[in-house]
């Protein structure tokens, strides 16, 4: 490899399956960049040194993945706020040697609505199911702009209730409310929610079970789905036969990769070529 030539990665484990590669390196070919994206699988007794080989092989820029967005924390120079009140971290800048720490999960979800579905999340009230990372970061992210309030609904009533402390703790203008993921707590709450985010993986099996009645869906403004395969999940299918405002989760895949490509090189990238990135390597998996 020529001496020129930039090098940026994806560290996880398993990453096969990641999008990462197809849509930056899309870019780097259509913009004519020296730039090279690669996938590297790097066990988690493996992801300190994995971290300082960024130093050592001089790479620019690197996403991290699951398992390794918290553990990663702590090798890092310098983490910036949103991404230490997430928690997480998914992609690493290296400046000459010093890394430092973003997370443009919770953006990438943010810049993907106001983009692809006019949506401005600020005083809106929104409802999560789920509290795993993806929930954790779309909730931080939300309440640093200003959202009314957030619900936070999950089958194990604990970590929701951590998500929204993180929240009254960092931003205490957006009111959090954990709730217990049950059709009960779903029906006292539902009139109050404007936006609902299935942040959960229910959705992803052909044969997974309803995760919301759809009576539930009749008074909201619009639902998102973070899944992105299969594209239209039966939650989806339900919101938009009753006229709702929807989106996948393919605008904040495509998105939080956009915001990293803009922190690494300063360019803002042709997002919809990176989108296209993405759909036609979905459709070669799924032949
Ligand atoms: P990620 O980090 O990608 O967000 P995760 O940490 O595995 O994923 O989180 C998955 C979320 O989906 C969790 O909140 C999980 O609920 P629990 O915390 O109670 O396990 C939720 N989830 C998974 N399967 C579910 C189901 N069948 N019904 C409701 N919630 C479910």
């Amino acid at each position: 490899m020529s001496s020129e030539i930039q090098l940026f990665g994806i560290f996880g484990y398993p990453v096969i399956h990641t999008m990462s590669p197809y849509m930056h390196n899309e870019v780097f070919e259509q913009m004519n960049l020296p730039y090279f994206y690669t996938a590297f699988e790097v066990l988690p007794q493996n992801l300190a040194k994995s971290i300082e080989s960024i130093r050592v092989l001089g790479l620019k820029g690197v996403n991290i993945t699951i398992p390794h967005k918290e553990a990663v924390l702590q090798y890092l120079d310098e983490i910036i706020p949103s991404a230490r009140f997430i928690g997480a971290v998914n992609t690493i800048k290296n400046e000459d040697g010093k890394l430092i720490g973003y997370n443009t999960d919770g953006l990438g979800f943010i810049t993907a609505i106001r983009e692809d579905l006019s949506i401005d999340p600020a005083e809106k009230s929104f409802l999560l199911l789920g509290a795993g990372g993806a929930a954790r970061a779309i909730a931080i992210q939300l309440a640093l702009e200003k959202c009314r309030k957030i619900y936070i609904a999950n089958r194990t009533l604990s970590k929701a209730e951590n998500i929204a402390y993180i929240i009254k703790k960092n931003v205490p203008l957006c009111e959090a409310n954990p709730v217990l993921f049950n059709p009960a707590e779903i029906s006292r709450i539902i009139k109050d929610v404007d936006i609902l985010v299935n942040t959960t993986s229910v959705g992803m099996k052909k044969d997974d079970s309803k995760l919301l009645d759809s009576e539930f869906l009749s008074s909201l403004y619009a639902v998102i789905d973070i899944i992105y395969n299969p594209p239209e999940t039966l939650l989806l299918k339900e919101a938009s036969r009753k006229g709702l405002k929807t989106a996948n989760g393919l605008g904040m895949l495509t998105f939080q990769g956009a915001l990293a490509f803009e922190i690494w090189t300063g360019i803002k990238p042709p997002v919809n070529i990176m989108r296209n990135a993405i759909i036609k390597q979905l459709k070669k998996t799924d032949t």
